[in-house]
């Protein structure tokens, strides 16, 4: 079928036998929510959205549409920040929501295992955890709408991968739906499985080019007895990483979150989140530090309190404040959560989910910025982020009274800028968010050669017509 026929009505007929009104959507007003991503980057159309209620009609569903050549398009959350989940613009591409497989299948406390369907939102997954006693460590901004099938189909990381590692290391099976229908169940619980490829790697990451993520049993933690949290200006760059080290070389495991924000990315915050009050207003650089340990009577108060003084002594910590309270605690974190709204909300900005060696992180933040104001005076790095596993968002926001389109039309540029930097110290282009659609033209100079060539061979061995995801991922 020629790539600007629109969906044959047959198969619109055979998929609303399968899923009636409920698991087929054909209303624009309907389809409007799945068409563009978070950061409004794409606009896409759909002729409908599948919507299946079952592993089963997920299946049956998929066959239909690969008999009848119809890409599709996998979505949980729709919280993609590279236009990942987006329909592409030609109309004939289904996008499939997940949404509707959102049960939590089991949890056992003893294996420390929850086995979650991909529908199941992330807060909803660590609520689970929580209720049976135990954690679910993975913890993102979008944690309220993001689900287990997108954070696994994008291995996302987040704030505490520093302790526990990226979504896939919190994954010991999945099961799948494949390109032609197959439903794949590797939902094995072992800690040990060497049985040839670790196919579950595959998917993971992948972010739907390879297939569905239809459940996937999840890796629990005990929970934390004690936390602590604390902001602190810093002096610079290096002092926040000093800091880091300072409480690394302590007690590597309590820490659990390190991250770094700078003074005009607080200052957003405050000017543009409702309550959004700063405690230690006026600085340039920030770190939060989050300890947490299950030991019974770990001492992470004594900890906190000791390396903040050494480091006051020191000059690299300026002035700090420890929440004393649930709600302090949660006040602090506010100020990073909402970094990407306020950031919004301030005006047009480019983003650069990159990762550099950890001691390289104040070197980035640097020679980045530096770079940046040199292309495009009074332009406004707003670095920030997971400073713990090396993951900066080198972000910058437009210069004040510029033209938001004129700024964006520049996103190219400022990419490449950073990138140099970023290539130089080692690091990648893609961190944590992953390529989707943004990132599909820097594949090449990236990962070219016998890498992408091995990915696309990949590609085509499990998807054979091309139907999953076309557009995203591989060049
Ligand atoms: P979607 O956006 O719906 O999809 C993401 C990708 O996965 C798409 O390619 C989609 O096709 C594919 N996909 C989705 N579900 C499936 C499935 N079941 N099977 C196969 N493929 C599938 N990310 C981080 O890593 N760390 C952060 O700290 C972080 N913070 C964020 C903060 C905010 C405010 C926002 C808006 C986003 C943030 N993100 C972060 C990005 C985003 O939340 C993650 O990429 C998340 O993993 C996407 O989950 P989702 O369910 O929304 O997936
Ligand atoms: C975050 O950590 O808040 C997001 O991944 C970063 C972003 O919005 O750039
Ligand atoms: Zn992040």
């Amino acid at each position: 079928m020629p790539d600007d026929q629109p969906l044959p009505s047959p198969l619109l007929d055979r998929l609303h036998a399968l899923l009636g009104p409920r698991g087929l959507l054909t209303d624009p007003a309907d389809l409007e929510p799945h068409l563009s991503d978070w950061r409004n980057l794409y606009r896409g159309s759909t002729p409908c959205v599948v919507r299946p209620g079952t592993v089963a009609e997920l299946a049956e569903a998929v066959r239909l549409c690969a008999a009848a050549g119809t890409p599709l398009v996998p979505q949980g959350g729709n919280t993609s920040m590279v236009g990942g989940a987006t329909p592409d613009e030609g109309g004939r591409q289904v996008v499939v929501s997940l949404a509707r497989l959102n049960r939590v299948r089991d949890i056992d406390p003893l294996d420390m295992t929850m086995t979650a369907e991909a529908g199941v939102v992330l807060k909803a997954a660590q609520d689970a955890a929580a209720a049976a006693g135990c954690l679910f460590p993975l913890s993102l901004g979008a944690e309220g709408t993001a689900t287990v099938g997108g954070v696994l189909s994008t291995n996302a990381g987040g704030n505490t991968t520093v302790r526990y590692g990226n979504a896939r290391e919190l994954m010991l099976g999945l099961e799948v739906v494949l390109p032609d229908g197959q439903v794949w169940n590797g939902l094995r619980r072992l800690r040990k499985d060497n049985t040839g490829y670790a196919l579950r790697h595959l998917f993971v990451g992948a972010e739907g080019t390879l297939g569905f993520i239809t459940a996937a049993v999840l890796r629990l933690f005990p929970r934390p007895r004690e936390t602590e949290v604390a902001l602190c200006a810093v002096r610079d760059e290096d002092a926040a990483l000093g800091l880091f080290r300072r409480f690394r070389d302590r007690d590597e495991g309590a820490v659990r979150a390190f991250e770094y924000m700078s003074g005009e990315g607080v200052g957003f915050y405050a000017r543009h989140i409702e309550g959004g009050t700063v405690p230690l207003p006026g600085h340039d650089h920030y770190v939060l530090v989050d300890l947490a340990s299950s030991r019974p009577e770990a001492g992470l108060r004594a900890l906190i309190e000791a390396v903040l003084e050494e480091a006051l002594e020191a000059g690299e910590v300026l002035d700090a404040t420890i929440g004393e309270s649930e709600a302090q605690r949660h006040a602090i974190w506010r100020i990073r959560e909402e970094h990407p709204e306020a950031q919004k909300r301030e005006g047009a900005s480019v983003k650069n989910d990159v990762s550099v060696p950890v001691s390289k992180v104040p070197e980035l933040i640097r020679r980045a910025s530096e770079a940046c104001r040199h292309l495009i005076p009074g332009v406004r790095p707003v670095p920030f982020g997971h400073l713990g596993d090396g993951n900066i968002h080198m972000n910058l926001e437009q210069p004040v009274g510029m033209d938001p389109a004129a700024f964006l039309a520049r996103s190219h540029d400022i990419m490449e800028t950073v990138n140099e930097v970023v290539r130089d110290l080692g690091g990648s282009f893609s961190a944590e968010h992953g390529i989707g659609r943004l990132k599909t033209d820097m594949m090449e100079g990236w990962r070219g050669g016998a890498e992408l060539e091995l990915m696309r061979r990949i590609k085509a061995a499990v998807d054979p017509q091309g139907l999953m995801n076309p557009g995203k991922v591989l060049p």
